[in-house]
């Protein structure tokens, strides 16, 4: 695998594998590689004929209060996997790299709407940082393709849209998300649990599939819905940012008519911020 810090060097390297005909598959990451990344790692790999990781915390889509400091960075561990795992180039660019001296007054990027909702409204900010970074690391490396995890859904509808909207050529593709035995999304915060959050953590997971089990059967009151699984999780011990049943891909709140639907959620185990989501999809067929 090779491995570099400058995105002239990444650039040299693919423009050869390019003038050799080669597709080239982007994996855009924060590092401290898991098994949810290796899985993205792995369908770039059955897709194109290159594959590309990226690591880069960036510092843009963290709030004051987050934990960009103690993100944790794992470069040579993450290395390993990722050799081991099949990636071809490894793109570790530095802050002032990507953003040249000033990161904070450097051109952004902001996709109306999709930013602000559910975990924008949260985290201010956050969307626009995340849009920025990925505006870039497209630009950078020019990918056929580019693959995020569904765990993050209204992350990837964001990519999606300013893929579309700003006109990259790059198809933007979804990953299931990959799951410990009990359902725990995996994530690079499930490590901030202790064990006792870890044990209920699952509850999360959990409760979306009770909601999407009663939508399964015909429930359509998604409000209620939505405010007895609330209910449920803040008596299991987590502190509710949202849970919301939404149309698929707008996230406007679902209407009766809805097909396409996905059930979002965020919420704090102690210190931890979890995230998860279940898409739904009912057939003209369904229960009404
Ligand atoms: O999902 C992530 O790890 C990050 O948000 C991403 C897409 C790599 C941008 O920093």
């Amino acid at each position: 695998m090779h491995s570099v810090s400058r995105i002239s060097e990444a650039r040299a390297w693919l423009a050869e594998r390019r003038s050799a005909g080669h597709s080239i598959g982007l994996v855009p990451t924060m590092g401290n590689i898991h098994a949810g990344h290796l899985a993205l790692l792995e369908r770039c790999r059955e897709e194109c004929a290159c594959s590309v990781v990226s690591i880069f915390v960036n510092p843009l889509q963290f709030g004051a209060e987050e934990d960009f400091s103690s993100y944790p960075r794992t470069l040579e561990r993450d290395r390993e996997a990722l050799a081991a795992n099949g990636c071809e180039l490894l793109l570790h660019p530095s802050t002032s790299e990507v953003y040249g001296a000033h990161p904070e007054s450097s051109t952004s990027v902001h996709v109306p709407g999709l930013a602000e909702s559910h975990c924008g409204a949260s985290r201010p900010g956050h969307f626009d940082g995340v849009a920025t970074v990925v505006t870039r690391l497209l630009n950078f490396v020019e990918p056929d393709r580019a693959y995020f995890g569904l765990k993050d859904y209204q992350q990837f509808l964001l990519v999606q849209k300013l893929a579309a909207e700003l006109g990259f050529a790059t198809r933007i593709v979804g990953v299931e998300t990959c799951r410990e035995a009990d359902g725990l999304a995996i994530s690079s915060r499930n490590a901030y649990l202790s064990e006792a959050e870890r044990r209920k953590a699952p509850t999360l997971h959990r409760t979306l599939r009770a909601i999407a089990a009663q939508i399964a059967a015909g429930a359509r009151d998604y409000r209620q819905l939505a405010a007895e699984g609330g209910e449920g999780l803040a008596k299991a011990g987590f502190a509710l940012d949202y849970l919301d049943i939404c149309h698929a891909h707008s996230l406007e709140p679902a209407g009766p008519a809805d097909r396409q639907l996905v059930i979002l959620a965020a919420a704090l185990l102690g210190a931890t911020r979890l995230i998860d989501n279940l898409r739904v999809v009912l057939d003209s067929s369904s229960a009404a």
